[in-house]
């Protein structure tokens, strides 16, 4: 056995040549999906005070950002919906003349090989902030099956190309398959948000998407952060009832629970580095105290490196520029 001096692992590492043969993880701007936030109204294009880059959109505002976005060879969005109107049932989820149903219809036009994943979810539209309907202080999970089925099926309607349940109700991959089907949407793929923890960093995005629950949390219905056993039961479910693709979010804080999931299941893997994520790594940018382009390519690796083949990304604009100019 060969050991030092014979043994050198810094020979591989004298040049870039030489570390680029042996590097052993690559990602291209086709492994990542944008996400978009779309206001109901006209004129709309409004800062997001914790995202900084990212914009709120009104459907009719959305044109030079898909231009940008299918011009850097992103292959799809993820969209999500804020309505004017909220209610008990979040009817405007599922409404046809919706605001992510007008927008997907708008993208399509613009943009047709431009994939969009909706972001299927009560939590934008309820009066109440629960992703679910709620019956006194509780989420009722089998009362909500219906209407998520019914949103998924009004966002195939206006032409998503893949639906993203996000709201971690027991059932729901089932009631959406079930709908999209009835309804001639068979050739339609389903990413289930599938082992979704109940996570601090998801802050910004509630502002960003006024999302956040009026009362309580959201704890009796997304994972307990220190399981990880139980987020492959959570896939496990998921795959059983039809998901395609299947979703570990956030994703730095759970590179373990990607890791674990890559190496149990042969499906698709997607990882989403959420809104907090972004805002630790802009703070610190803004203060000067990271270097932007080294941190964001660091943690897209590592993302990559636990074995995600599809990131979710605010920086993915970014990301895909640097690797045009590297
Ligand atoms: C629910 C949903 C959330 C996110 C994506 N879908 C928020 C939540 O569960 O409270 C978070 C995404 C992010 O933080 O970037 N519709």
């Amino acid at each position: 056995m060969a050991g030092f001096p014979q043994l050198r692992l810094r020979r591989l590492r004298r040049n870039e040549a030489l570390r680029a043969l042996v590097r052993e993880n690559r990602f291209d701007a086709g492994d990542l999906v944008y996400p978009i936030f779309v206001v109901e109204g006209k004129g709309i294009k409004q800062e997001i005070a914790s995202m900084p880059g990212i914009l709120r959109f009104s459907p009719d505002r959305l044109d030079a950002e898909i231009e940008e976005v299918a011009g850097l060879k992103i292959p799809a969005v993820l969209l999500f919906g804020i309505p004017e109107h909220k209610d008990e049932l979040g009817s405007s989820a599922y409404a046809p003349e919706g605001v992510v149903q007008q927008a997907v219809r708008r993208i399509k036009k613009l943009a047709p090989q431009l994939l969009v994943i909706t972001d299927v979810c009560l939590c934008e539209y309820t009066s109440h902030g629960h992703c679910g309907v709620v019956v006194g202080e509780e989420v009722d999970n089998d009362r909500t099956l219906p209407l998520l089925a019914k949103t998924a099926l009004s966002h195939a309607e206006a032409g998503a190309d893949i639906v993203a349940p996000s709201d971690m109700m027991d059932g729901r991959v089932k009631a959406i398959r079930e709908s999209l089907d009835k309804n001639g949407f068979q050739h339609i793929p389903i990413l289930s948000y599938a082992a979704k923890y109940a996570s601090a960093f998801y802050g910004p995005f509630r502002e960003a998407a006024e999302s956040a629950p009026q009362f309580g949390d959201r704890l009796s219905y997304q994972m307990d952060p220190p399981n990880i056993r139980e987020a492959l039961r959570e896939i496990e479910q998921d795959i059983a009832e039809g998901a395609d693709i299947i979703m570990v979010k956030p994703a730095l804080p759970y590179l373990d629970v990607i890791r674990k999931a890559r190496d149990s299941f042969n499906y698709p893997l997607a990882a989403y580095n959420v809104s907090g994520e972004y805002a630790m790594v802009k703070a610190a940018v803004s203060q000067g105290w990271l270097d932007e382009r080294r941190a964001v390519m660091e943690i897209i690796t590592a993302i990559k490196r636990a074995g995600a083949d599809i990131i979710i990304t605010y920086h993915a604009k970014d990301v895909a520029r640097w690797l045009q100019s590297a």
